[in-house]
């Protein structure tokens, strides 16, 4: 059986490019494989939140994860800080991950522009943590969206340099996995690039209706076709892009050739586009609140799954620790 693992950073409410990148594809997979999902409180350390801050989004994250679909019998569900052996793990890769190699990654880079101010060196070893997330359960499968390709590169590399310094393989290589099709990337609304916490262009899991709506019709777009078969603007391209993951094909077909002959009115595909996406996310936000509000069962979720994910990384740590010889006595 096939080892899963996923993770979300705690900075803020879901949005579709969480839902669709990530956790839908993991929330297929946890009856057939075997699963881990962990709310990545370390990673959002990064940015420096505030401890209020910290402790409501680990609470927002895994209500909205459990609303999701996310069975914590079924998946081992936890909070990062609370499996140690991360930790250690994340340590002991750092001897092996080399500067150069982390520097030219693109969301290291990407932060050093939007943060000058604070280029910490966990911004730079960001990938490192990651790395020992996926490794420390000898991980096969990682569900994530595109932009996290680069990161998956890197956890492969460290895990072949592992297995080749101390000459056995304690690591498998974890593949970035989408159901054997290409990862997606959920554009933002802005019609620039994709939907993020921090970019203020998404829709999130908790929107209602009524928003869900509002920002869609506000979605970037352009004063429309003039010719057969024009090539679309950058914001067109992107609500087509997102109609492709939330609606039917014939949904998309049908507003596509409207595109094409020149007919296409972007208020009627927008109108589509809202009711699609909050047909995916209105049963999810219905159940948001009651699981938030039940603070005993979120307890009880997260405590059974340090335990369990700890059980796993132990075992993986003994490996790990022998192969490198630092358990003598
Ligand atoms: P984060 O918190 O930015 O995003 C969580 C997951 O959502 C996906 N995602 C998207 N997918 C498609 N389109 C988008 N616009 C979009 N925005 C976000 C991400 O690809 C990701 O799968 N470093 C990770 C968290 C992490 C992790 C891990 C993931 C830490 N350790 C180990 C997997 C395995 C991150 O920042 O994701």
């Amino acid at each position: 059986m096939k080892t899963v693992l996923s993770g979300i950073r705690s900075t803020g409410h879901l949005h579709l490019g969480n839902y669709f990148g990530a956790l839908k594809n993991f929330t297929q997979l946890q009856h057939k494989a075997n699963c881990f999902f962990f709310i990545a409180d370390l990673h959002s350390l990064t940015t420096h939140p505030k401890p209020e801050d910290n402790r409501k989004n680990i609470k927002i994250i895994l209500s909205e994860y459990l609303a999701s679909g996310l069975d914590p019998e079924q998946s081992v569900l936890y909070v990062q800080s609370s499996v140690p052996e991360i930790s250690e793990l994340y340590a002991l890769l750092n001897m092996m991950a080399y500067k150069g190699e982390l520097e030219r990654t693109a969301s290291f880079k990407d932060k050093v522009r939007k943060q000058p101010e604070n280029v910490n060196a966990g911004l730079l070893t960001y990938p490192v943590l990651m790395s020992a997330d996926i490794l420390i359960h000898r991980a096969q499968w990682v569900p994530v969206g595109k932009d996290q390709e680069q990161h998956l590169e890197i956890a492969r590399v460290l895990a072949r340099r592992f297995n080749k310094m101390y000459g056995t393989p304690v690591f498998p290589e974890p593949q970035a996995y989408n159901f054997g099709e290409d990862l997606v990337k959920i554009p933002g609304l802005d019609g620039t690039g994709k939907m993020g916490k921090s970019e203020g262009n998404g829709i999130y899991l908790i929107d209602d209706e009524k928003t869900i709506r509002k920002k869609v019709m506000r979605a970037v777009t352009d004063s429309g076709p003039t010719e057969p078969n024009s090539p679309m603007s950058p914001g067109t391209a992107n609500l087509f892009d997102l109609l492709s993951v939330v609606s039917e094909p014939d949904v998309v077909s049908f507003f596509k050739e409207q595109y094409d002959n020149c007919t296409i009115r972007y208020g009627d595909l927008k109108k589509q586009l809202a009711e699609d996406i909050a047909r995916h996310t209105l049963p999810i936000k219905a159940r948001i609140e009651e699981i938030y509000n039940n603070e005993s069962y979120l307890k009880q979720v997260v405590e059974q799954g340090a335990e369990k994910a700890r059980q796993s990384a132990r075992a993986t740590m003994k490996l790990v620790r022998d192969a490198m010889g630092i358990n003598v006595f």
